[in-house]
């Protein structure tokens, strides 16, 4: 196996972790939101305004079934990609699949860094990501081959945990 999968709520550090296992690795990031951003020339904010998040979940699972699946990278996925059922098999085929598994404190402390989120311009941030991460937790663990707790913990910290799955579970990650 010489792709990894990060998925995991909003705020859970996806980008991030990719980053820094990019750099580890020396093998290149695939981020999802900004590739169908690119495809449709447009932001994630304004496919959801002006076409609903329907069409952006459409959106999601034709990207991920038009992925090149050749050669090593880190596929960094919008939160809300495991809602598929369908994306849910394809991620796992595509490689190990990470789950960043956040608390709420802790996602509501990174998503206030960036607001530019659709799902979550409402008057309650708190109550909204509580109501999401209740209904999607089942979702991540179930397509999930490992749980990494993020909370409190530095990038290092969780790049580290990752390498070790990584080494223990005799996976490969071989640079293209
Ligand atoms: C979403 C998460 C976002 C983005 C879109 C929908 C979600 O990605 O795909 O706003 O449903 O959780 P991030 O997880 O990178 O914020």
């Amino acid at each position: 196996m010489n792709r990894i999968v990060l998925i995991g709520f909003m705020g859970s550090g996806k980008s991030t972790i990719a980053r820094k296992l990019s750099m580890i690795y020396n093998i290149p990031i695939i981020e999802m939101d900004y590739e169908i951003e690119q495809q449709e020339k447009r932001k994630i904010s304004d496919i959801f305004q002006v076409d609903g998040e329907e069409y952006f979940r459409k959106l999601e699972t034709r990207f991920i079934e038009e992925l090149d699946i050749n050669g090593s990278f880190i596929l960094s996925t919008g939160g809300g990609v495991i809602l598929e059922e369908k994306n849910r098999e394809l991620l796992k085929q595509i490689g190990l699949v990470i789950y960043l598994k956040s608390d709420i404190s802790n996602t509501l402390r990174n998503v206030r860094e960036n607001p530019n989120r659709p799902l979550l311009m409402v008057e309650n941030i708190e109550e909204k990501i509580a109501k999401l991460l209740d209904y999607r937790e089942p979702l991540y663990s179930q397509v999930a081959d490992e749980i990494v707790m993020v909370t409190d913990k530095t990038v290092m910290a969780i790049s580290e945990e990752i390498m070790q799955i990584i080494k223990g579970d005799n996976h490969e990650i071989i640079s293209n």
